[in-house]
């Protein structure tokens, strides 16, 4: 069970989870770690502020998604960043984010974890997490929130049907319990040094880390443009993290948002 003390204890940071003049706050339950974090940010919280819970009742996913999130069945946690450049001089920060989170888990669980664009966590062709970055518009000075949702022990019985079959958790993978407040502090570990390397200009070793851990590259995708599904094979990432396809009927086009589902060998999309 995540502790807010323990977790604490663990941080080897500067800044991430050690906000200068600012507290993390863990609730047993919330709506979503991230429309709190934003409050805080709009009150002046500072960059480096975390956002935890044992249970959100309004957990949010991208696309206006539902983020299921039953006690103690996974990581919940928001983040405030504070980035000194304009926001369109941020740099793909989801997919670093992606990059960070992977690590973190190879390092603290032995989870080998995959990165489908844009801000989804995958093993063996199952979602395990989620990123969601937010830039509310009315927060001055601007802060960007970063969610970041793992499933620890999901219980099947908490999943709506359509999803019993595509979601998967970490407890399942490794069949051991987890130590939740040393998976957070390297989550945050890894998450200050993408986040340096991005405000640093050392974008190409953020974006070569993500093309390791990518399992979209190289795959025939399909994804929805001018109203109708399209299919071409993901070829590349650009520098500020839009994804390169090959289409057959428009040639190279690069997707900057909405979502896109992988071809597998039996011809079926996930
Ligand atoms: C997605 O895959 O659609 C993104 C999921 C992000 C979920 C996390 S859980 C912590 C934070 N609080 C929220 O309400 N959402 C994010």
């Amino acid at each position: 069970m995540i502790d807010k003390v323990e977790f604490e204890r663990r941080l080897v940071t500067s800044v991430i989870g050690k906000p200068a003049g600012g507290e993390n706050e863990l609730w047993e339950s919330i709506d979503s770690t991230n429309t709190r974090a934003a409050e805080l940010a709009a009150g002046g919280a500072p960059e480096g502020t975390v956002v935890m819970a044992r249970q959100q009742t309004r957990g949010r996913g991208r696309m206006g998604r539902e983020w299921i999130s039953p006690v103690d069945s996974g990581l919940y946690f928001s983040l405030i960043l504070r980035p000194q450049k304009k926001l369109a001089d941020v740099p793909p920060i989801t997919l670093g984010v992606g990059v960070a989170a992977a690590k973190a888990l190879f390092a603290t669980a032995g989870v080998e974890v995959g990165l489908k664009w844009v801000n989804d966590l995958v093993h063996d062709g199952k979602k395990l997490g989620g990123i969601l970055a937010e830039m509310p518009a009315n927060i001055k000075p601007q802060a960007i929130i970063i969610g970041i949702g793992i499933n620890v022990k999901l219980n099947p019985v908490d999943l709506p049907a359509e999803l019993k079959d595509r979601v998967t958790w970490l407890e399942a993978i490794t069949d051991a319990p987890l130590d939740m407040n040393a998976v957070t502090a390297e989550l945050c570990f890894q998450l200050e040094e993408v986040y340096n390397a991005l405000m640093q200009d050392r974008i190409e070793r953020t974006l070569d880390e993500w093309r390791a851990l990518s399992v979209t590259l190289g795959k025939t995708i399909k994804f929805a443009s001018g109203g109708r599904d399209r299919t071409g094979t993901a070829v590349d990432i650009t520098q500020s993290g839009a994804l390169i396809v090959q289409t057959e009927e428009n040639g190279q086009i690069e997707l900057t948002g909405g979502e896109i589902s992988i071809r597998n060998a039996d011809g079926s999309y996930c």
